[in-house]
């Protein structure tokens, strides 16, 4: 009974700080070419009369859309704010608010934030998340960055000094070549054009397969202090 009481108790504190979504909502999210107010459309999606559920609105705005104008609002906002922001986009669709969710990643800084935007760069199409997947987002050709618990230095030197790649080389009957990396289930990232594309190929056109070097991952044309914040997204650190 008691923890039951204490429970509901620091529950309800953390809704009754009276944190105004609205008002959030009007400064962060229906701006310039964003949602429109009130979550009529903008250049971006209506959000009233929609079927969203809590959890899946606290992602989207802690996390933000890879790959899209989306932004991650996660150390930008405090948990308690984005589900603040959460609950009135539920309220525009007469939907009932949620509770704060544990689920809200503990304190992440600013330059993990900075390096996670330069990962999936949408200005770059050969941005990182072309050929590394991270947090389920990007493409899993090249390794993973956070598998192989590399030191920040062993990190900026490969990024800066890009390593050769073990690459395979299939020569079709037709005479085609096609190089790249294998994916294991019958399908080879085809690297000769970046970024890379998924091709299927038959084993009764494979005339010959061979293990060649080559140069995968482009160089990279980011200053230094963009450099330590991508590597803070990989590391998960400052
Ligand atoms: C066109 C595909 C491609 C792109 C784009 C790319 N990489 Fe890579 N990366 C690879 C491949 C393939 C390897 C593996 C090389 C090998 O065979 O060892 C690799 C290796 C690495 C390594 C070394 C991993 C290790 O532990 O040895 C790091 C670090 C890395 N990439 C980071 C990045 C970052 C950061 C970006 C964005 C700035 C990026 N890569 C962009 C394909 C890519």
């Amino acid at each position: 009974m008691r923890i039951a009481a204490i429970a509901l108790l620091s529950i309800s504190c953390a809704y009754s700080a009276e944190i105004d979504g609205g008002q959030i909502f009007k400064t962060r999210c229906s701006i310039g070419y964003c949602h429109g107010s009130e979550g009529k459309p903008g250049r971006a999606p209506k959000l009233r009369e929609r079927d969203f559920t809590g959890a899946y609105l606290n992602k989207v705005i802690t996390d933000g859309i890879p790959s899209s104008s989306m932004p991650a609002f996660k150390g930008l906002l405090k948990p308690a704010e984005i589900t603040a922001v959460v609950n009135y986009v539920l309220a525009l669709s007469g939907k009932a608010p949620v509770q704060q969710t544990e689920a809200v990643e503990p304190a992440i800084t600013a330059n993990f934030d900075k390096g996670k935007v330069l990962f999936f760069d949408a200005a770059n199409e050969n941005n990182c998340g072309v050929c590394h997947a991270i947090d389920g987002a990007g493409t899993a050709m090249g390794p993973d960055l956070r598998k192989r618990k590399r030191t920040r230095s062993e990190l900026i030197a490969s990024i800066e000094n890009p390593p050769q790649s073990r690459l395979t080389k299939i020569t079709l009957k037709n005479g085609d070549t096609i190089q790249g990396i294998p994916t294991g289930d019958a399908r080879i990232f085809d690297t000769e054009g970046l970024p890379p594309v998924l091709r299927n190929i038959k084993k009764e056109e494979i005339a010959k397969t061979e293990m060649i070097h080559g140069q995968v991952m482009p160089k990279t044309r980011y200053s230094k202090d963009q450099l330590n914040e991508i590597v803070s997204y990989i590391l998960q650190a400052r």
